[in-house]
């Protein structure tokens, strides 16, 4: 039986991927993954290039169907929902993608407030004030009425963050955030994720790539190797790790196991 709070009802983690197997033609690329995300965690990803970081990602937003296997969003398996449920579903869920994937015919505060004028029943005048808010929230004044190839990428980043989170997610989901960005700016997007978590209490998956970032921010960390996990533990146990694939990862050596095994 599950565990119960103290209304009764069953306490459920926000995402939990259960044997999730995932293969494209003779590519097997995940290999029965199965673990869970605390509430209220930021919760780190990293692997190498082509070790399918995205494609687990894309699985949790469930634009992508796995061919086997579960992913519970606050207890709900969500392979097999209708069209109607998906909608709700990733109203809940932010994702930033890697490419910050703004509308460039639309301003930036318009980019912003699109998912409300979607969503929502708000006046022009409350959503465009809400809109504004969030781009406050990120650090950005003065740059409502430009286009995105007006900003720089990290500007581009920050509004895609933005957006993410005009809806006010339970959830949010980040691909590479960093990548791309110089180390000023990276700390910047690593101080906004964490403060994501403490103001708005969301529950945070973020793939990347870039280890100082990933220490930095992460209450867990998840490295993925060939289809399977490799460490899943705290960036402390992660740096103490005497296995020799996490350690070459972890220190980015060109020597090691990676590549030959
Ligand atoms: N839609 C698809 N069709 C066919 N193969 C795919 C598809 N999506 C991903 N793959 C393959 O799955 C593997 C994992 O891809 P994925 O994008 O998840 O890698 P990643 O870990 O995110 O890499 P990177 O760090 O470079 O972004 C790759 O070999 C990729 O070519
Ligand atoms: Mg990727």
């Amino acid at each position: 039986m599950s565990e119960m709070d103290k209304k009764g009802r069953p306490v459920t983690s926000p995402i939990k991927v259960d044997d999730l197997w995932k293969s494209f033609g003779s590519q097997s690329v995940l290999k029965g993954l199965s673990f869970e995300v605390n509430s209220g965690e930021t919760f780190v990803v990293i692997g190498g290039s082509g070790q399918g970081k995205s494609v687990l990602l894309k699985n949790i937003m469930r634009l992508m169907k796995a061919d086997r296997g579960e992913v519970y969003i606050q207890g709900t398996p969500i392979m097999d929902l209708a069209q109607n449920e998906l909608y709700s579903l990733r109203r809940k869920m932010g994702m930033v993608f890697q490419e910050a994937a703004l509308f460039d015919s639309m301003s930036i505060l318009d980019n912003v407030a699109f998912a409300l004028r979607m969503h929502t029943k708000l006046s022009e005048k409350e959503l465009l004030l809400h809109a504004r808010e969030k781009l406050e929230m990120v650090g950005l004044r003065g740059v409502d009425q430009k286009f995105p190839s007006e900003i720089s990428g990290g500007m581009k980043k920050r509004v895609g963050i933005a957006r993410a989170i005009a809806l006010a997610p339970e959830i949010l989901l980040y691909d590479e955030p960093t990548t791309g960005l110089d180390p000023v700016l990276s700390s910047a997007i690593d101080e906004l994720i964490l403060k994501m978590q403490t103001d708005l209490s969301v529950t945070s998956i973020v793939i990347t790539h870039d280890m100082k970032s990933a220490l930095k921010i992460a209450d867990r960390v998840l490295f993925l190797f060939q289809g399977g996990i490799r460490f899943l533990g705290t960036p402390q146990d992660l740096l103490q790790s005497d296995d020799p694939v996490v350690s070459q990862f972890v220190k980015g050596e060109t020597q090691g196991p990676i590549g030959t095994l």
